[in-house]
């Protein structure tokens, strides 16, 4: 009997590694008898790993994006200041879908709103019409598995683990139809030439209670766009409206030329997307025409393999242009991290021999 192990599997075991650069990321967690810090905590997650190391790199690029905001902005840069808000050293267009209204995400898309911490805001119609319903009547914690064909026999509405009754919608009708006369008299007789941007702003004014996010952003002068605003209760009440009192018009064309503006126009950008869909492509597609924002932070759960826009990485955006080639984007998400970090940029010193190690380290599985 041989008296040493096979050399082949020696070597294949005890294979020697290259060096790592000496100032790698350690992997080492919070240690809770330094007593229980939130702050420390969340400090730690960068030396974490996996999820926790993601959502720290995503802190990271927003602090770099509340930092250029608040940079000085010359004479003839950037974007129009107003009475509510002053220059911008980098806008920051927050986008959400509907879903995050409907959950107490709301409540933090509120404070961000009333303590003017965002520039531009884009949803989808239900990110809009589900923060005034709110305003109305309540919400409810319900469980996904509750059976649509009862929920359907009581009047109430299942969103995922939520509950809306139906009557929140009757309410809704109840509160906007007068409104919707009202724009419809002011286009007729002033000429106003209302947009999904406008009409929000106008909404926000009418709702006129402190826990909506866009009586906030109406306050602020935050604008808030929504190109498919007919798709939810909204469209449904404007269908409605249209036998009741016909003409009423809402021009896109006029808000693709405001959100674009705000891009263009911009010292430096920065993208806050939560969600994917219609959100996550118009705020892009905005950035597009500045050549690419200079920060931006993706958190959604979609993947890329099936070609969708929710799931394409923040890479996929650089190559359209929508976000600047030298940025370091973050994709944070239930599954893994992207971000073309300090280390990735590191691990290239390897040569290509260790390319691949970098397309494992820096992508989505
Ligand atoms: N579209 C509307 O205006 C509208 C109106 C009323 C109700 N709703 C309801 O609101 C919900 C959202 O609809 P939507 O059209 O705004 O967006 P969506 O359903 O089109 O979402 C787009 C993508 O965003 C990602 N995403 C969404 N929520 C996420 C989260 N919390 N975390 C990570 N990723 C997330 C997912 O990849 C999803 O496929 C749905 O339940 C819908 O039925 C929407």
């Amino acid at each position: 009997m041989a008296d040493h192990a096979p050399s082949v599997a020696m070597e294949a075991v005890l294979k020697p590694s290259c060096e790592l650069p000496i100032d790698m990321q350690k992997i080492r967690g919070y240690d809770f008898n330094q007593g229980v810090d939130l702050h420390a905590v969340l400090k730690s997650y960068i030396s974490t790993g996996f999820q926790a190391s993601s959502m720290a790199l995503a802190i990271q690029e927003i602090n770099l994006m509340i930092e250029k905001r608040l940079e000085p902005v010359e004479e003839g840069e950037g974007n129009e200041s107003d009475e509510h808000r002053s220059k911008s050293g980098c806008t920051i267009f927050l986008g959400y879908t509907s879903n995050l209204i409907s959950s107490g995400v709301r409540e933090s898309i509120r404070y961000l709103v009333e303590h003017k911490m965002v520039d531009v805001i884009v949803t989808t119609a239900g990110g809009v019409e589900e923060d005034f319903i709110k305003c109305l009547a309540p919400t409810y914690l319900g469980e996904f598995s509750l059976s649509g064909k009862e929920l359907r026999l009581r009047g109430i509405n299942r969103l995922g683990n939520l509950l809306v009754p139906n009557d929140n919608y009757c309410k809704f009708e109840d509160w906007l139809m007068p409104i919707l006369d009202q724009m419809l008299l002011e286009q007729n007789t002033e000429g106003t030439r209302w947009t999904p941007s406008k009409m929000i702003h106008r909404l926000g004014k009418e709702i006129n209670n402190t826990d909506s996010v866009y009586y906030w952003a109406y306050k602020n002068n935050i604008p808030v766009f929504s190109p498919a605003l007919t798709d939810g209760s909204l469209g449904d009440m404007l269908y409605f409206h249209s036998f009741k009192n016909p003409g009423l018009v809402l021009d896109i064309v006029e808000d693709i030329r405001r959100l674009n503006s705000q891009a263009v126009f911009a010292k430096r950008t920065g993208m806050i997307i939560l969600g994917g869909g219609l959100v996550k492509h118009h705020i892009c597609n905005a950035n597009l025409m500045r050549n690419g924002a200079e920060h931006a932070v993706f958190v959604n759960t979609g993947q890329e393999f099936d070609g969708s826009d929710s799931g394409a990485r923040p890479d996929e955006a650089i190559s359209w242009g929508k976000i600047k080639t030298d940025a370091t984007p973050v994709k944070h998400s239930n599954c893994t991290i992207v971000k073309l970090t300090k280390h990735c940029k590191q691990m290239s010193r390897f040569g290509n021999g260790h390319m691949k190690l970098i397309d494992t380290s820096c992508s989505q599985k």
